[in-house]
């Protein structure tokens, strides 16, 4: 059997003005995805008949990707990610099972971080109608922390450079990391779910509308990019109370931005007082808040008892890799 772990993402700064060409700073977690293939006698999926259509990442993988045509496959998917919450649930499932069958059709070869980052940024295009940024794809493959930009970013060291023919038409990105300072060992995130799945797609519909409705408001994407930056260099250097800093004033920026939700506030504000930075993750609108702190216990406690689902993880975990 082929076995191979992906992790998730948690976006610590630069949502939505990723989308107008500013960077974001995604960090991988110890949450993520597990894939396990063998040989069988009929395809399936975690016990069931594999049906294609309805898993469109897993059918992209194998048969556009690998164009796999060997005996039939019992797949097998265990995932503690909360899905369709901001967190890269088929990101991680599409990097873990690309892993996971390049394993089973190579034992005892390598794994290329970089080629299964590109296998899974063409998954969740073909599963979103050609339409997806490589963040979630590139730090669950790479691990770490991860800067996607429209252009070089100072002070990281730059990965590799993507591009996606979109409806919109083509779109370039360039993937960089940044090394993660040992005093970052010591802190942790803790994610708030909200109980409520994040549509990507409407908000950032919404944040254009309100752009175009209200021209001045491309400055709120500036400011981002500024504490983009700030929280970067922070980071960078192990400077954990600026990078709570950064964190609280980017939740500001996306609350301007109109798509924070009450229950998002709330849960920033109940992690607040054990926090060193708090903000929502991701797309807003529902997902998750994360926070950064040194006590996750008493930030877990403070988001479950404000209404959220928490979860503990430290910043910058390992990659996609074999189990
Ligand atoms: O899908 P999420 O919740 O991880 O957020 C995506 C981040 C956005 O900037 C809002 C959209 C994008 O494509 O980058």
């Amino acid at each position: 059997m082929a076995k191979a772990f992906a992790p998730g993402k948690c976006i610590l700064f630069g949502e939505h003005a990723v989308v107008f060409g500013h960077p974001a700073v995604a960090v991988a977690i110890d949450q993520g995805v597990t894939a396990s293939v063998t040989e069988s006698s009929n395809w399936t999926l975690e016990g069931n008949r594999f049906e294609p259509s309805r898993h469109p990442h897993i059918e992209h993988i194998i048969h556009n990707v690998f164009q796999y045509e060997g005996p039939p496959l019992k797949i097998d998917i265990e995932s503690n990610l909360f899905s369709a919450a901001g967190m890269g649930s088929s990101a991680a499932l599409s990097n873990a099972l690309a892993a996971a069958l390049h394993l089973h059709i190579n034992p005892d070869s390598k794994l290329d971080q970089v080629k299964l980052a590109k296998m899974a940024h063409s998954a969740e295009a073909f599963a979103q109608k050609g339409r997806a940024s490589p963040t979630d794809s590139s730090t669950s493959a790479l691990g770490g922390c991860v800067v996607v930009s429209g252009d070089r970013v100072p002070g990281t060291i730059h990965v590799f450079d993507t591009s996606l023919n979109t409806p919109e038409g083509n779109r370039e990105w360039t993937i960089n990391t940044v090394s993660i300072p040992s005093s970052l060992n010591d802190a942790f995130l803790v994610i708030g779910f909200t109980g409520d799945t994040s549509p990507t797609g409407k908000m950032v519909a919404k944040v254009a509308k309100l752009i175009s409705n209200n021209p001045e408001m491309i400055s709120e994407m500036e400011s981002i990019s500024k504490i983009t930056t700030a929280g970067l260099t922070a980071l960078s250097v192990g400077n954990l109370d600026g990078l709570g800093l950064a964190m609280d004033a980017c939740h500001q920026r996306l609350r301007n931005l109109e798509v924070s939700t009450p229950k998002l506030d709330r849960m920033v504000e109940a992690a607040k007082p054990h926090s060193l930075g708090s903000k929502l993750t991701g797309a807003g609108g529902g997902g998750c808040m994360v926070s950064l702190t040194n006590d996750p216990t008493r930030v877990a406690e403070a988001i479950e008892i404000s209404g959220g689902t928490p979860l503990i993880t430290r910043l910058g975990t390992e990659g996609v890799r074999a189990l």
